[in-house]
């Protein structure tokens, strides 16, 4: 069996290191496929070395641009590379424009579909995300779904015969750095001289919390009048827009560094009293740590990490201030996004629905 993975976006090298284990270890044939959607090295490469995947086979370049170009750049460049490799399975990941341009070109081609990380919904179509999602589960052959709230939307929309649900392939790839960094002190908190356990790990990216300079301006003021340093894990984007609407991310409380790589973010996170992002995978990141986290989103696709009560939904500058002060959550033993193990569980999908 041939699969092609298309990856391009941060969270989507994290996904993909536990699946080219599990295909390594099933001897399937799998090329990797980078389009180049993100391009600096401390958002691409360092996962790649950290995380042990191996090189991309193919690599696009295609780089930034408005969501059309983007996307279109990928999609045209797409095609001759499903056709030279002929795969059994072109494999997606996420909700990214690159993971769209993929499900596009591989439907078009006849190239069967899996979508991995099925079934989420904000319900909130002003989000790229939402949009990339709907249409690519919907256009999957199988669609992969990490969690039973995303089997049942799944089956809402129709697609209940197509799903399986897997678990959650973060899961699997942040235990084994949990456990590889457990003991070791975190490199931000030497580096910074933070106290362990008296500051907060901050991540704002979404368009929807940066493009719009008042909206920015909002979130930059409550985080810098936190009691406590938040130290704000800059993506390019926030930088970006930050510096063109003249809005400062280092002030007060707050702290912007450049981004980390993974295993300093998981540390960074674990030596932390929370966190605050708009980020998916964070979220559910500080979940199973079992390090409170507030959402700056009006609503989330994690909506277990909200209901167990380690997430809170938090928007104006009093909801951020009321949540990151709020008592600690209690514990839990749940486990709604499975057991480490999703990635073997993927292939032999995959290798079941191929044969
Ligand atoms: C993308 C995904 C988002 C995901 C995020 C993870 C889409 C629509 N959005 O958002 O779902 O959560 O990745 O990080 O696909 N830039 C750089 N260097 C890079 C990449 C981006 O400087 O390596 C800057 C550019 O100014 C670019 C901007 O960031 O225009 C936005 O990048 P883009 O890839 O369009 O989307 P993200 O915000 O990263």
């Amino acid at each position: 069996m041939k699969v092609v993975s298309v990856v391009g976006a941060r969270p989507q090298f994290v996904k993909l290191a536990p699946i080219a284990k599990a295909a390594s270890a099933a001897g399937i044939e799998h090329v990797i496929v980078h389009t180049g959607q993100h391009y600096d090295p401390m958002l691409s490469d360092v996962f790649f070395d950290d995380l042990g995947i191996p090189a991309p086979d193919v690599h696009l370049g295609v780089g930034s641009g408005s969501h059309g170009v983007q996307t279109g750049s990928m999609l045209g460049a797409l095609d001759a590379v499903f056709d030279e490799h002929a795969p059994d399975w072109v494999l997606v990941y996420g909700d990214t424009n690159s993971t769209l341009a993929a499900a596009v070109s591989a439907v078009k081609l006849h190239y069967p579909l899996a979508h991995l990380e099925a079934g989420l919904r904000s319900f909130n179509r002003r989000m790229p995300e939402e949009h990339n999602r709907v249409l690519t589960d919907h256009a999957a052959d199988v669609c992969l779904a990490p969690t039973e709230v995303a089997m049942g939307h799944l089956a809402s929309e129709g697609l209940a015969e197509r799903s399986e649900l897997v678990g959650d392939v973060m899961t699997d790839v942040l235990f084994q750095v949990r456990d590889s960094v457990a003991g070791t002190p975190s490199a931000l908190v030497e580096e910074l001289g933070l106290t362990p356990g008296e500051f907060h790990v901050a991540t704002i990216h979404r368009a929807e919390n940066t493009d719009d300079p008042t909206r920015l301006a909002e979130i930059a003021a409550a985080l810098s009048s936190l009691e406590h340093p938040v130290i704000l894990l800059a993506h390019p984007r926030v930088v970006a827009k930050a510096a063109a609407h003249g809005i400062e991310l280092t002030q007060g409380s707050l702290i912007a560094h450049a981004p980390l790589a993974y295993p300093d973010l998981i540390a960074a996170v674990l030596a932390s009293r929370g966190v605050v992002t708009d980020s998916g995978g964070l979220q559910k990141e500080a979940f199973l740590l079992r390090v409170p986290c507030t959402t700056v989103r009006p609503e989330t696709e994690w909506v277990e990490t909200v209901d167990l009560g380690w997430n809170v939904l938090a928007n104006t500058s009093d909801e951020i201030a009321a949540a990151v002060s709020r008592p600690a959550p209690q514990p839990t033993d749940a486990a709604p996004y499975g057991d480490g193990r999703a990635a073997e569980r993927v292939i032999d999908e995959l290798l079941r629905r191929a044969g």
